[in-house]
């Protein structure tokens, strides 16, 4: 089934506020932090008709940094945040994937290496609660 992949924007708030906490629970980001970030940065849903899975990053000249990716919990493992990928690989084809992800979030290490992302490094107690960061790269598709 094809979704539709669309930009987010100030008038997401609400929604992307419910999003983080069902899908961050206990990290989610306030509503000053997704606010401010949707002021500087971008984010992006994918889903049909309503979204399903979304990404905020950061877009620089040289490269794209993902902060944050989720599916809603009801829809996992259906493919979606990977479609999210794909489309945000079309989307700034130029340009070098980064992020960070905890060294035990098995699923979303897995979903980012099944794209073509690899570990740069690991930096120990990066995250506040003492665990392990996992640096991840991707080259850009073109
Ligand atoms: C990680 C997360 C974004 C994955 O979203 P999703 O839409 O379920 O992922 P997809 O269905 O696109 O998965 C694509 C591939 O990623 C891997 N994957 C995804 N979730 C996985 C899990 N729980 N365990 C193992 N592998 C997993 C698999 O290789 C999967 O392919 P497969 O289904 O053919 O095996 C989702 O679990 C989530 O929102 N987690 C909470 C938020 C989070 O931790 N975000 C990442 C850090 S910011």
């Amino acid at each position: 089934m094809s979704h539709s992949f669309r930009r987010l924007g100030e008038s997401d708030l609400p929604l992307l506020l419910g999003w983080e906490s069902l899908c961050f629970s206990g990290e989610e980001w306030t509503e000053k932090m997704i606010q401010t970030h949707l002021e500087f940065h971008v984010a992006f849903g994918l889903g049909d008709p309503e979204i399903k899975s979304y990404a905020l990053i950061c877009e620089t000249p040289w490269e794209i940094e993902i902060f944050r990716i989720a599916t809603l919990p009801n829809y996992r493992k259906l493919g979606l945040a990977k479609n999210l990928l794909m489309a945000l690989f079309q989307e700034f084809p130029k340009k070098e994937f980064f992020l960070e992800v905890k060294e035990s979030n098995y699923g979303a290490v897995t979903l980012y290496q099944s794209v073509g992302f690899i570990e740069l490094e690991r930096r120990k107690k990066y995250y506040p609660d003492g665990s392990t960061a996992v640096l991840m790269k991707r080259n850009p598709s073109e």
